[in-house]
């Protein structure tokens, strides 16, 4: 999700430094939550530098459920790399449509008075976002520690939804904290700071767009499961507001190209494609600049919808094209079935959308990130990544050191492409049938 600018100076919010509580002992130095998938409509792109609702469709929201206060009340939220902080309860009645609405009434609400172990802070803020906005309440509560009975973070800051608009869901905001962004300890900070994890890095496989299962997001660990091959190790950029060295830290990752791999095989890599880009759960699409939607209308073949999104048959989600973002001497290759999403039936778009009045940033949105592994460090300002995979579960811990990723490798088969196999059937086929005859012959 993409803060404005407004909702950023006030996120240097005076705070009380939060209590010094016992560390709880953890034994795996690790935890994971799965990762929730919710379908939602109406989508709201950016247009210019508006928001317009398009229409009656359906797009993917990643979210985690959280356990608040004494007992505890579940509550989801909306995993989000691309922010901070995390508030839960959005107004529900100002959720965009109906159907949203229904959404927001049953993702929990946590009732601040209804937990023993709730302190209010005495402190309000405003966060904006793309699109809607939250007037929040800063308290501090337990937050249980999923698979234990009791095991609990104590006093964690976050805030509750005092009159919230357009949002149907709270945030999990798991961007960079304390010292940071922050003078206070988010998420992250706590679960190290309270001993639940070795260092302050998570690592996130969202998982397919079409499978309920298979997304996680382990704080403290990874899942040498959830990707193939080896880790690729890149420095977290700081802050890369354009025109201005101000603005928040957030996972920036230096670009080196993007492109594609048409179904024919053909291999295009755009020009004046090297840039730094934001990865951010938060965002349902990828926003590129102008220059490389273009580009990409034009390899999709798509047409211009009139929100200003591309608009493609959705035959072509059953291609073996991929879009191809390139980082260091890693592709992440994006099948066409994960870029391209079908909104409603008959109605399909690349996930992509033009990041207006910027020709050298990207975000890279959920479109992207289905496809990719990635370990965000902030002990080391690291980011590393790989090919997503799914093979099952492997959770190890992350150590604080640094590097401590790379002497991990993915267990899953590189492999996912079908039809990388079928080219090569051509020639392996009548060959092996040559061979099979002369055997006859023996
Ligand atoms: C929107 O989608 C819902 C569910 O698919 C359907 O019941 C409704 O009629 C649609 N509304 C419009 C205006 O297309
Ligand atoms: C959501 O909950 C409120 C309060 O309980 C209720 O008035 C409203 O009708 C619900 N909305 C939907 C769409 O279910
Ligand atoms: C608990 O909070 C709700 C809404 O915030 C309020 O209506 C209610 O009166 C409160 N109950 C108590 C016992 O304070
Ligand atoms: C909630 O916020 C909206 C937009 O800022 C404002 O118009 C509305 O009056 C607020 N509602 C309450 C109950 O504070
Ligand atoms: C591109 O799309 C147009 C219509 O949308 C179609 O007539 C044309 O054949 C397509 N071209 C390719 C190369 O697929
Ligand atoms: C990686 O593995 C090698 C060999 O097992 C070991 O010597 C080294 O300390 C490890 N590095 C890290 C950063 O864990």
């Amino acid at each position: 999700m993409m803060l404005v600018p407004a909702g950023l100076q006030l996120a240097f919010a005076l705070l009380g430094a939060a209590l010094v509580l016992p560390s709880l002992d953890s034994k795996r130095g690790l935890l994971s939550f799965p990762v929730v998938q919710k379908r939602s409509q109406p989508l709201h792109l950016r247009k210019r530098d508006n928001v317009v609702a398009l229409g009656n469709v359906s797009t993917l929201t990643y979210l985690i459920r959280l356990q608040i206060g004494t007992p505890p009340q579940p509550v989801e939220v909306v995993l989000d790399t691309g922010s901070f902080e995390l508030w839960v309860d959005p107004t529900c009645a100002t959720a965009a449509t109906e159907g949203q609405e229904e959404k927001c009434n049953a993702s929990g609400r946590y009732v601040p008075n209804r937990s023993s172990t709730y302190v209010d802070q005495k402190a309000t803020q405003h966060i904006g976002y793309g699109k809607g906005g939250a007037e929040i309440s800063y308290a501090a509560d337990n937050i249980l520690v999923p698979g234990s009975n009791s095991q609990a973070l104590r006093n964690v800051i976050f805030g509750v939804g005092l009159n919230t608009t357009e949002l149907a869901w709270g945030v999990g905001g798991i961007g960079h904290g304390n010292g940071f962004n922050l003078h206070y300890n988010n998420l992250i900070d706590e679960l190290h700071e309270q001993g639940i994890t070795q260092s302050k890095a998570f690592s996130i496989a969202l998982g397919g767009q079409y499978s309920e299962t298979g997304g996680a997001i382990i704080f403290g660990g990874v899942d040498t499961k959830k990707f193939s091959g080896r880790l690729h190790k890149f420095d977290n950029m700081p802050p890369q507001i354009e025109g201005s060295k101000e603005g928040p830290w957030r996972y920036w990752i230096q670009m080196k190209s993007v492109g594609v791999t048409t179904p024919k095989g053909f291999v295009s890599t755009y020009e004046y494609s090297t840039m730094p880009a934001l990865l951010d759960t938060g965002s349902t699409w990828s926003y590129l600049p102008q220059h490389i939607f273009d580009s990409l209308k034009e390899d999709f073949n798509a047409t211009l919808s009139e929100d200003g999104s591309l608009e493609v048959p959705c035959s072509m989600v059953d291609q073996s094209g991929t879009v191809d973002f390139t980082f260091g001497d890693l592709t992440i290759q994006v099948p066409y079935s994960e870029f391209i999403s079908q909104l409603e039936p008959g109605y399909c778009a690349p996930g992509v959308l033009p990041r207006k009045g910027s020709y050298d940033r990207a975000v890279l949105g959920d479109s992207f990130l289905r496809s990719a592994y990635v370990i965000f460090d902030q002990t080391n300002q690291h980011l590393y990544m790989a090919s997503y995979r799914d093979c099952g579960t492997n959770e190890q811990t992350l150590s604080g050191e640094v590097g401590a990723a790379l002497n991990l490798t993915g267990q899953c088969h590189s492999s996912h492409h079908l039809f990388a196999s079928i080219p090569m059937c051509w020639f392996i086929a009548p060959s092996a049938f040559v061979l099979w005859i002369f055997a006859l012959f023996l």
